[in-house]
């Protein structure tokens, strides 16, 4: 992570193009009567914002009510995300974008799909049949397990529209980890598909799914999309083809009028525990957040074609690749596969073939560009891209300057976005009419959003002194807790300082007031992105059987942000070995899936601790750093003896 000091010395700053500026959707006026507003009354504010961006079928009696920490906003209102993502698009004003591009869609072997908004209607309102057909109703859970394919974003939909709470695993979380998901989350019905394709291969997804409901008694039906035609394993009376389905499945499913607070969807993410969190987000403060925020700062006007990179399996793909992109009435692209097939100018390639003009993808794969070659992005004409987007770890300031060099030609805003599964929406960022950047921050709260950086006392403290980053009221996109746990809700994100929400992260504010975020402060590593726990990885290390202890920490690393290290002790009859180190990778891979795998393991004897037991994760943090001599790390070390040198150091 980029420590204040070198974060400092950024003085770079990017004004807006003042045409461009002129132009936007918020210009610097709207920005200003915004904040404004937002300051003095954030609840006048976001009903405003709730009035515009949001169609309601009767309006709510209170903006908030907030019993610290549970929140209901919009109470006693009626709506619902499918009508606002597709019908109001179909209908009156803004009728003519029925035969508007909602999805442009491309597999990785190169097949294409287009679908209006009309078509998506059809296939949403069908797929809600379906849904309806096999016992679905409103209320119950339906786990979506699904490569990258129209179907998955249909299948949100079709949920939204009956009010059955969707919980999207991503297909590249193992057996295990969907098992635990679909039991957590108690899904009564499972879309999944055959398989999908990456790297130029098909890979199978079922199997995960027969094996995760083995022994699982809740899920009655799963509804597989036909995506590889691979061999599949069929269970009769429980699987059933999403194409037969569809087939004789009536186009015609009224969306249900669901309260502003019906549950929306639970998606899991880690936490400082072994037992992953069920986010859980309602309807209506949510849709008013993610819309408001994707015309805001995405700039999104009626020709943009808009792309962001996120899987579905995320809360990326969640608000900013379906909900708050198709409920502005924008064109959204959707990609199946990896950047780098067939070869590595496939996403520069996409971009000039659609004239992608809104481009919104991670650090981690901007630094993967970097290390390609900007002959790669060369090739291609990058000249339809207007505004560029990241988001999901800190960007360094080199790489900020590399997209908007290479990628942005020096003339596109980049919007570095800071948010998390659990705000639902963006919630730190630059407005592209209206703030000036700088590398590597992610600038200023977005209007209505009470961001502050504490000291653990309590108090914001002085800038550029670093602290937690808190949000201090309650915003509509909210979670709104986790799933089946309101303790562990309270505790994780409430208990630190009274009534604010503590993110998890640090940061530091500048003289300007502007928010540079500086990584987790807990045991959650942040992986390409993608939040692991340290405890997740652990638990799985040690649940082989030639494991007895295993400690796990992120070191740095060039490309995926952060790497994992896993410490391990190996049981007495156990022999550390090279093999060793495979079958655990193999076995994390099993439990939880590839992303949690660890990069490197090291055996040791036994882990450097504390008198009360406690894993000294600062001196392995510097051992993985190498900022420790430790000769040798092909054999068993004993890293204890340095915890007793240190110790002793330390007198
Ligand atoms: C990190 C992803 C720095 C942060 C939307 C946060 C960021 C975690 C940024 C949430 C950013 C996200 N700059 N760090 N622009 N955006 N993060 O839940 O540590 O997958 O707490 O949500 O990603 O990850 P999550």
């Amino acid at each position: 992570m980029p420590d204040i000091e070198s974060l400092l010395k950024e003085k770079r700053v990017f004004k807006p193009d003042p045409a461009a500026a002129r132009a936007a959707n918020w210009n610097r006026k709207t920005v200003d009567a915004h904040r404004r507003l937002g300051e003095r009354d954030p609840q006048r504010f976001w009903a405003k914002m709730a009035r515009e961006h949001v169609s309601w079928f009767s309006p709510w009696k209170k903006v908030l009510v907030w019993k610290p920490p549970f929140a209901k906003w919009f109470v006693g209102g009626k709506t619902n995300v499918s009508y606002n993502c597709l019908d109001r698009h179909l209908e009156g004003e803004h009728g003519w974008r029925r035969n508007k591009a909602a999805i442009i869609w491309e597999g990785e072997p190169g097949d294409q799909r287009v679908l209006t908004f009309g078509q998506l209607h059809r296939e949403v309102c069908k797929f809600a049949n379906v849904l309806k057909s096999q016992g679905v109703k409103k209320g119950d859970r339906v786990a979506i397990y699904m490569p990258m394919i129209p179907e998955l974003a249909i299948a949100m939909l079709a949920c939204t529209r009956i009010g059955a709470p969707h919980s999207v695993v991503f297909g590249g979380f193992s057996a295990e980890a969907l098992r635990e998901r679909i039991n957590d989350v108690g899904a009564k019905l499972v879309v999944t598909a055959d398989g999908g394709y990456r790297r130029g291969e098909a890979y199978a997804l079922k199997p995960a799914v027969d094996e995760a409901l083995r022994g699982c008694k809740g899920v009655e039906s799963v509804v597989m999309v036909q995506r590889t035609g691979q061999p599949t394993n069929f269970v009769a009376g429980r699987d059933r083809w999403w194409h037969e389905l569809m087939e004789d499945a009536s186009a015609d499913c009224k969306p249900a009028k669901l309260d502003a607070e019906h549950p929306l969807f639970v998606l899991y993410t880690s936490g400082s525990t072994g037992k992953p969190k069920g986010i859980l987000h309602t309807t209506g403060g949510y849709l008013t957040h993610v819309t408001t925020t994707s015309k805001a700062i995405f700039d999104l006007k009626e020709d943009d074609t808009y792309w962001c990179t996120a899987d579905c399996g995320w809360i990326t793909g969640h608000s900013y690749v379906v909900y708050g992109i198709l409920a502005n009435g924008a064109t959204t692209l959707m990609y199946e596969g990896v950047p780098t097939h067939p070869g590595p100018d496939r996403f520069w390639d996409i971009i000039e073939r659609h004239r992608v003009s809104i481009f919104y993808t991670a650090p981690t794969a901007i630094r993967t560009f970097i290390r390609l070659g900007d002959e790669h992005p060369k090739k291609h004409d990058l000249s339809s891209l207007r505004l560029l987007g990241t988001v999901g770890e800190p960007i360094n300031p080199e790489a900020w300057m590399w997209y908007h060099r290479v990628i942005g030609g020096k003339r596109c805003p980049i919007v570095d976005t800071w948010w998390q599964t659990e705000t639902g929406g963006i919630a730190i960022t630059p407005l592209p009419g209206a703030v000036a950047t700088k590398p590597g921050s992610a600038t200023l709260p977005f209007p209505g959003i009470d961001a502050e950086v504490l000291g653990e006392d309590g108090e914001p403290v002085e800038p550029p002194n670093g602290g937690l980053l808190v949000l201090r009221k309650p915003w509509p996109g909210m979670l709104r807790g986790i799933w089946g746990d309101p303790k562990r809700y309270r505790e994780q994100y409430w208990s630190k300082f009274p009534k604010t929400y503590f993110a998890g992260d640090g940061a530091h504010r500048d003289g300007d007031g502007y928010f540079w975020i500086m990584g987790r402060v807990d045991d959650v590593m942040n992986i390409s992105g993608h939040r692991i726990g340290t405890m997740e990885v652990e638990s799985a290390l040690v649940s082989h059987d030639e494991v007895a202890e295993a400690a796990v920490i992120g070191r740095d690393d060039e490309i995926t942000g952060t790497a994992i290290v896993a410490f391990v002790t190996p049981k007495g009859n156990a022999t550390p070995s090279d093999a060793l180190k495979v079958a655990l990778r193999n076995h994390v891979t099993r439990q939880i899936g590839a992303i949690a795998k660890p990069k490197e393991i090291r055996f040791t004897d036994a882990l450097p601790k504390t008198r009360s037991g406690k894993i000294m994760r600062r001196l392995l943090r510097d051992i993985a750093a190498g900022r420790e001599q430790v000769g040798d790390t092909s054999t068993l070390e004993d890293y204890s003896v340095l915890a007793k040198l240190r110790d002793s150091d330390e007198g």
